[in-house]
C-alpha cells in the first residue's frame, strides 16, 4: 500500500515549528499508546536547528521518558567535533531535555573505520528494535532534510548506497573533500510510519520543484517513498516558491 504524501507550506520556522511540535506530540502520543515508546531518527544540517531549540523549550509536556532518539546520519568525526550531527543535536536539544543518556542511540562514528561505525550502529538498531536479519525497523518518525544536490540523510546522487536493500545502516565513502559518513540505507528510512522532511531557504527552492513537481528520479530525496506511512513535506515560503501550488 502506497502511503500518502502532504506539502506545507509555512510563513517562517517560527510557523514550522508550532506545526512540527504538534505533529511530535501526536505522533509520540500515538507511538507510545500502541508500542510503549516513541522512536524518532533526526537529521542534522543547519535547518532543523530552530525546530530542535523550540522543541527543547520548556512547558512543551513531551514525553522525553518514552522517546528513544536515532541519528538518521553522522559525519566520521569525533561527536565532539563541530561538524558532528550528534553534537549539534546534543548542543540544540539533548542538553536542554529530561532525557536519559539510555534513550539517545548515537552513531559511534569515533570507530577508526566508516564501516566499523555502520555496524555497530546496526547492531544497535537491531537490538533495539529486537529484529533479525532479514526484518528492517520501523521508526516512527524521520525528520530529513534535503541537499542542493537532492541528497538526503548522507544518500548523495549517483552513491552506489543507494542500491543497499539488506543493511541498516553503511558508510559513505565520500570521494570529493569533506568527511565521509554513516547513513540509515532508504529500506530502512521508507519504512518510518512518518517521514518529515523540513526544508526552508530559497536555495532549495529549485531543488523542492525538482522533487516534487518535476518528479526527478535521479535524485535521492525522490527515492523517499513512503511504504505505509505518511510523508509530510514541511516548507517555508521561500524554499516553496517554485511549486506552483502546495497546501497551506
Ligand atoms: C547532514 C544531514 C544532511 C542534511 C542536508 C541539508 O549530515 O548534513 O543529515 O542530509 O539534512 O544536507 O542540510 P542543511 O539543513 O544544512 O541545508
Amino acid at each position: 500500500m502506497d502511503g500518502t504524501r502532504k506539502i506545507f507550506v509555512f510563513h517562517d520556522q517560527r510557523e514550522i515549528s508550532n506545526y512540527l511540535i504538534k505533529k511530535w506530540k501526536y505522533i509520540s502520543g500515538e507511538s507510545i499508546r500502541k508500542r510503549g515508546y516513541f522512536a524518532v531518527a533526526l537529521s542534522g544540517g543547519k535547518t532543523p536547528l530552530y525546530f530542535y531549540s523550540e522543541l527543547a523549550k520548556p512547558k512543551k509536556e513531551l514525553p522525553w521518558d518514552r522517546t528513544h532518539i536515532f541519528l538518521v546520519d553522522e559525519r566520521h568525526v569525533p561527536l565532539s567535533d563541530s561538524n558532528s550531527n550528534y553534537r549539534m543535536i546534543k548542543e540544540t536539544l539533548l542538553n536542554k531535555i529530561n532525557i536519559s543518556k539510555d534513550n539517545i542511540h548515537t552513531i559511534p562514528a569515533e570507530e577508526s573505520l566508516p564501516l566499523d561505525s555502520a555496524q555497530k550502529y546496526e547492531e544497535t538498531l537491531r537490538n533495539f528494535f529486537h529484529i533479525p536479519k532479514d526484518e528492517f525497523p520501523e521508526f516512527d518518525l524521520v525528520i530529513l532534510g534535503i541537499g542542493e544536490d537532492g541528497h538526503t540523510a548522507s544518500l548523495f546522487p549517483g552513491s552506489d548506497v543507494m542500491g543497499e536493500r539488506n543493511r541498516l545502516a553503511v558508510p559513505v565513502i565520500l570521494d570529493k573533500p569533506g568527511y565521509n559518513r554513516i547513513t540509515l540505507t532508504l529500506p530502512v528510512i521508507n519504512k518510518a510510519r512518518y517521514i518529515i522532511f523540513l526544508v526552508t531557504g530559497k536555495n532549495k527552492a529549485s531543488i523542492v520543484k525538482e522533487v516534487l513537481e518535476k518528479g526527478n528520479t535521479s535524485l535521492p530525496a525522490s527515492f523517499i517513498k513512503q511504504e505505509k506511512g505518511k510523508l509530510i513535506f514541511v516548507l517555508d515560503n521561500e524554499a516553496g516558491s517554485h511549486l506552483s501550488g502546495a497546501k497551506r
